[in-house]
């Protein structure tokens, strides 16, 4: 599904709508967030941590590489690739010790392999001073979220 995000704002709500529509138990679901630098995945991840009840700074993880939350039992590891230049650093990174939580990728190209275990992936498009979301679903599960967010979207 596609959807115009003319402002900053827009890419939050779009956040939220996301984040109403996933199940009460996103342990092991992974949201992979792909777009150019100032794309807005950073603003988008913001708005998702948010939308679960965060309340503090939500700090970019480009050094820290994976930042934890959790947010009354909802485990969130928003994750940065930014500066993984091999598909192996992901061990390094414990990648595996990440299943307990909803995982939020940006740069996920730095490690291909990933796309083959995640369930969605968002690509965030310059347009004009605005942006384009793109929201396709990789999983089964990922597929049939991203149906019923169209659903809501066409009631609108
Ligand atoms: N829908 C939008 N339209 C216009 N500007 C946006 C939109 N969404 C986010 N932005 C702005 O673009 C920039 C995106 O930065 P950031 O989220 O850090 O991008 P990324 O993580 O993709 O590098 C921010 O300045 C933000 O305010
Ligand atoms: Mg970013």
């Amino acid at each position: 599904m596609k959807q115009e995000l003319p402002e900053p704002a827009a890419t939050g709500a779009f956040a939220e709508r996301l984040s109403a529509v996933l199940p009460a138990d996103t342990a092991g679901w992974t949201l992979l967030l792909e777009g150019e630098l100032g794309a807005g995945k950073s603003t988008f991840a913001r708005a998702l941590i948010r939308s679960y009840g965060h309340e503090g700074a939500v700090p970019s993880p480009t050094y820290t590489l994976v930042e934890p939350y959790d947010l009354s039992g909802r485990i969130i590891y928003h994750v940065d690739l930014y500066r993984v230049a091999e598909e192996e650093e992901l061990r390094y990174l414990g990648w595996t010790d990440l299943e307990d939580g909803l995982r939020l990728v940006e740069w996920p190209d730095r490690a291909p392999g990933l796309a083959a275990n995640a369930d969605l992936r968002l690509s965030l498009d310059y347009a004009g001073n605005g942006r384009i979301a793109s929201l396709e679903g990789l999983s089964t599960r990922g597929r049939a979220l991203v149906e019923e967010l169209a659903d809501t979207q066409s009631k609108d």
